[in-house]
Order: structure tokens, then C-alpha cells, then sequence
């Protein structure tokens, strides 16, 4: 019969001296793939008297589970340092100075939200961020969220490994978590939008895994949903430049606001193009809502005394809309052609007087 121990050395040793990720995948499928030796010889015990077949069974296991392992090992040192080495030559002297003749482009990201906080800020918005990675209180518990929630499977979310007392950091679903630290450290009356990365697990021509939102939270004594329309009706008209865009109100459900709407602006679809401002037709933007008693109670606050709304929109959305931008994509290609195609001149700095549109 096959020496084992031999045949655990010989494929641990291969394993362990691979050279790089291709080399130990072929020893991968040499040694376990469905050709492989090991599983050759899986499939042989079948034929063995019973009580041989255990013990060869249970060792063959033995000797399965250790190359495997072996391979991972090998795989996560080659997988480190392959990152290591890419980030060696890939590094990039950002103090250089810019090459004569050539101008650099502002990303459409960057000048979307620079126009999104012009136009709050002239309604008299500040700005506040929080951090990527967040803890389940905030980016779920305080919002109304509980484990178990079916609304936690809505955003399919990125978990870090679990800390020594079990509980996990995530990267942050939606930049709502930056109101609950808001309520928390400020009183009342409040008046902030919080644009950010977020990150859910989805990825196709209209999800990336990492994207950007915008928060806005409105907080006082006298706040109420038709403050909301208005403030949502003049942001969109503005932020599209069309005075006479048409919004639509429709009831939809957020565990942290209640009522909870979904905005959508007038469209036209009939020629095959999409035409803001024009038609019959409605396109989703953003989510939002009076902020939820229990949310404002989490944070600290009597709802009894404070009320107001909140909202929260995807920001690559409504850049794709407003300049045409076809694929979602291509915003994280880093390709220059693009960014000289869809990206902005420095001093093309938006602001409601200087101009929003080009
Ligand atoms: N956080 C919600 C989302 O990511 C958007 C939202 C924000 C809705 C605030 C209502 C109020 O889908």
C-alpha cells in the first residue's frame, strides 16, 4: 500500500517551495484536483476490505486536510507578497509637480459632492462625516435596525474578522450612521449632510462595492414632512438645473423613518434616451422620511420636543444622470481618457451663483 507519510511530505513540500500563485494552484489540482493523486486515491477505497478501508480512510483524510492546509498557508504568504510588491511598483510621488501643458481633471465624485454641498449650504447645511468602518450600533442598532431584521439582508454587508468578544466592525451600508453620531454629540436644532464611501456586497454595470451616499438630517422642534418636500423639491431642481422638474412622493419603508418615501423625479424614456424634466415617465433618486421616535430616543433625544427628517441618496446615481455617464463602472477605472472626457476643470468650482451645470 501507498506510504502516506511520504506522500503528505512530498505534497506539503511542493506546496510549501511553490513559487507563485500559478505554480501552487497546478499543485493544487495535481495533488487534489478532481485528477489528482490524493483524490485517485479516494477513489481506490472502494475497493479495499472493510476494515482497511477505515484506517487507510481516516489517514488518507489525515494527509488530504494537511496538503490543503499547506496550500492555504502557502497561499495567503504568496498573496501577501505579491500585494507588497505591486504597491512597490506602483508607488507614485504625488508632490511631483504637474507635467507642463497638461491640466488635471477634478473626478465627476469629487464635483458632484462639492455641488451638493453648495447647494445645502446655501439653505444653511453644514457638513459632517463619520469613518468607513462602523460598529453594529451605529450603522444598524441605533437606526432602528435589530439583528434579525429583514432589512439587514437588504444591504448585503462586508463583515471585519470578530474581535475577542465576538462582536464585528462592518464597513458602513449607507452613510446613515453619521446622523446617529450627529444626534449624539450635537443638540438640537441640526441641520447637516454627511456624504461618504459606503460599501455593500453587489457588484454589476449599476452596483459597485464600494459607492457613495449622501445623508441629510434635519433636527428641531417644528420640522415636518412638508419641510421635507420642499427642501428635497428645491435641491433637485437646482442640482439638475431644470426650475420645472417634476417630484413624486411615493410611501415606501425605512426601518428608520416613519412615514418613509421614495423620491422620483419626471422623466421621458420614449425615444429610447433618457430626458430629465420632460415626459411622463418617473425614475427613482433618493430615500427618505420623518426621522423615527425610537431612532431620535436611541441617540438621546425626546421625541416627545424634537422631530425633523432625514434622506439619503446615492451620489454616483444622480452624477451618472446629470452628466450622461453610462456605465458605473468606468468611475473607478482610473482611466485617463475618461477623466479627461467626464471630469471637470479645477477651477470649474460649483457654487449657486457661479453655476452647477456646464
Ligand atoms: N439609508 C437609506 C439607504 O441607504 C437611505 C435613507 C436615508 C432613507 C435616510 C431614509 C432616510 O437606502
Amino acid at each position: 500500500m501507498q506510504n502516506l507519510t511520504e506522500l503528505e511530505t512530498k505534497w506539503k513540500g511542493a506546496a510549501e517551495t511553490a513559487g507563485s500563485v500559478d505554480a501552487l494552484e497546478a499543485i493544487r489540482v495535481e495533488a487534489l484536483g478532481k485528477k489528482g493523486e490524493i483524490t485517485g486515491l479516494m477513489k481506490t477505497l472502494g475497493t479495499l476490505a472493510p476494515e482497511e478501508r477505515k484506517s487507510f480512510g481516516q489517514q488518507l483524510n489525515l494527509v488530504k486536510d494537511a496538503v490543503t492546509a499547506a496550500i492555504e498557508t502557502r497561499k495567503a504568504a504568496l498573496g501577501d507578497a505579491a500585494i507588497e510588491a505591486r504597491l512597490a511598483t506602483e508607488k507614485l510621488d504625488m508632490t511631483l509637480p504637474a507635467r507642463p501643458g497638461e491640466v488635471g481633471r477634478i473626478h465627476p465624485i469629487s464635483q458632484t459632492i462639492d455641488e451638493i454641498i453648495a447647494i445645502f449650504g446655501e439653505m444653511g447645511f453644514g457638513v459632517r462625516e463619520g469613518s468607513d468602518i462602523e460598529d453594529d450600533f451605529h450603522n444598524f442598532e441605533a437606526l432602528n435596525i435589530p439583528k434579525d431584521h429583514p432589512a439587514r439582508q437588504m444591504q448585503d454587508t462586508f463583515y471585519l474578522p470578530q474581535k475577542p468578544d465576538g462582536s464585528q466592525m462592518v464597513l458602513r451600508t449607507h452613510t446613515s450612521p453619521v446622523q446617529i453620531r450627529t444626534m449624539q454629540s450635537e443638540q438640537p436644532p441640526l441641520r447637516v449632510i454627511c456624504p461618504g464611501r459606503t460599501y455593500r456586497v453587489d457588484s454589476d454595470m449599476t452596483h459597485s462595492p464600494m459607492f457613495h451616499q449622501v445623508e441629510g438630517l434635519v433636527i428641531d422642534e417644528k420640522t415636518h414632512m412638508g419641510h421635507l418636500k420642499g427642501c428635497l423639491q428645491d435641491f433637485c431642481r437646482a442640482f439638475f438645473g431644470i426650475d420645472d422638474l417634476k417630484l413624486r412622493f411615493r410611501p415606501s419603508y425605512f426601518p428608520f423613518t416613519e412615514p418613509s418615501a421614495e423620491v422620483d423625479i419626471g422623466c421621458d424614456r420614449s425615444g429610447g434616451e433618457l430626458k430629465l424634466g420632460q415626459g411622463n415617465d418617473w425614475l427613482e433618486i433618493l430615500g427618505c422620511g420623518m426621522v423615527h421616535p425610537k431612532v431620535l430616543k436611541n441617540c438621546g433625544l425626546d421625541p416627545e420636543k424634537y422631530q425633523g427628517f432625514a434622506f439619503g441618496m446615492g451620489i454616483e446615481r444622480i452624477a451618472m444622470l446629470k452628466y450622461g455617464i453610462p456605465d458605473l463602472r468606468t468611475f473607478y477605472d482610473a482611466d485617463l481618457r475618461w477623466l479627461k472626457h467626464y471630469g471637470f476643470l479645477p477651477l470649474d468650482v460649483p457654487s449657486v451663483v457661479g453655476g452647477l451645470t456646464r
